[in-house]
């Protein structure tokens, strides 16, 4: 039997991890199965217990809106999980749950191998407070910004991140209307994309170097990254290659083998 992978979530019909693995599994020859699994959202620990059951069943992806409740449920949880105290991808290891993130370094690796943005010595505006913004804070600082400037529409909401994060000197916090002129990479981790709404950011922080990347992707130009080249924005990048790039992170998590990502990204977005 093929070992059997899978994406969690409610809903969950809608991933792109299936397409994702399978063309990762195909391209490195390894023989595998990746499928969706939609979760009751009462069902999650008794889904995952389920699921590990299996003797051929070796790893799952969570999406939402269980990656909180992923981590909950780990017996061993990365740094960088902790950090986000949220997992997306799990794992067996002598009958105990492995738990990981890799939606930060998703995106780092999206930024700088696949689009050549550096982000050490940078000017970064990250907006939004939620669970997808905490999840991906800590691969970003450890490339060492110039600055990592945090803000949210509900200012309050900002406290605990920057609590966990306080040994991070580069992480700053402020209101939209006291941000700086010209971030070199704002980053929109809200989900106002979604509903085709901007977060009310001044126009000025968008300079001519500028570069904006929204953790939302669709077929059209996201409402954020529309926002952004309409101010003067160098380049505006969406989400799909993060997406991809946090699959291969998993993929080699669990297999070990580094899949090729650039193919799988072209793929995806024909
Ligand atoms: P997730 O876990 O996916 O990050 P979330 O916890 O619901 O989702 O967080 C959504 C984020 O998008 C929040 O930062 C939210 O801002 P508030 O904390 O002020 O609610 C932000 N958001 C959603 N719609 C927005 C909008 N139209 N303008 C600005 N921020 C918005």
């Amino acid at each position: 039997m093929s070992a059997c992978y899978a994406v969690v979530g409610n809903p969950v019909s809608h991933s792109k991890s299936p397409q994702i693995h399978a063309l990762f599994a195909s391209q490195t020859g390894q023989d595998l199965t990746y499928s969706a699994i939609e979760l009751a959202l009462d069902g999650f620990a008794a889904g995952i217990k389920d699921f590990f059951n299996q003797a051929d069943n070796k790893g799952l992806n969570v999406t939402v809106p269980f990656k909180e409740q992923a981590f909950a449920l780990c017996d061993v949880a990365t740094e960088r999980a902790q950090r986000a105290g949220a997992v997306n991808t799990l794992w067996q290891e002598s009958g105990r749950l492995f738990g990981d993130t890799t939606d930060g370094v998703g995106l780092v690796n999206d930024l700088g191998s696949n689009h050549g943005v550096a982000l050490k010595n940078k000017k970064i505006l990250v907006v939004g407070a939620g669970g997808a913004v905490r999840g991906v804070l800590q691969p970003i600082l450890e490339e060492k910004p110039l600055s990592l400037t945090l803000c949210n529409r509900t200012a309050s909401k900002l406290a605990p991140i920057m609590a966990a994060f306080s040994d991070y000197s580069a992480l700053h916090q402020r209101d939209f209307a006291s941000l700086e002129k010209h971030y070199d990479v704002i980053i929109n981790g809200t989900s106002a994309s979604l509903h085709g709404g901007v977060p009310d950011l001044p126009d000025h922080v968008v300079g001519p170097e500028t570069v904006s990347y929204d953790m939302m992707y669709g077929k059209e130009t996201t409402s954020f990254n529309a926002w952004a080249m309409a101010r003067g924005a160098s380049k505006a990048l969406d989400g799909l290659g993060m997406l991809v790039e946090q699959a291969a992170q998993a993929f080699f998590i669990w297999r070990g083998v580094a899949p090729e990502t650039r193919t799988v990204l072209e793929i995806l977005r024909s």
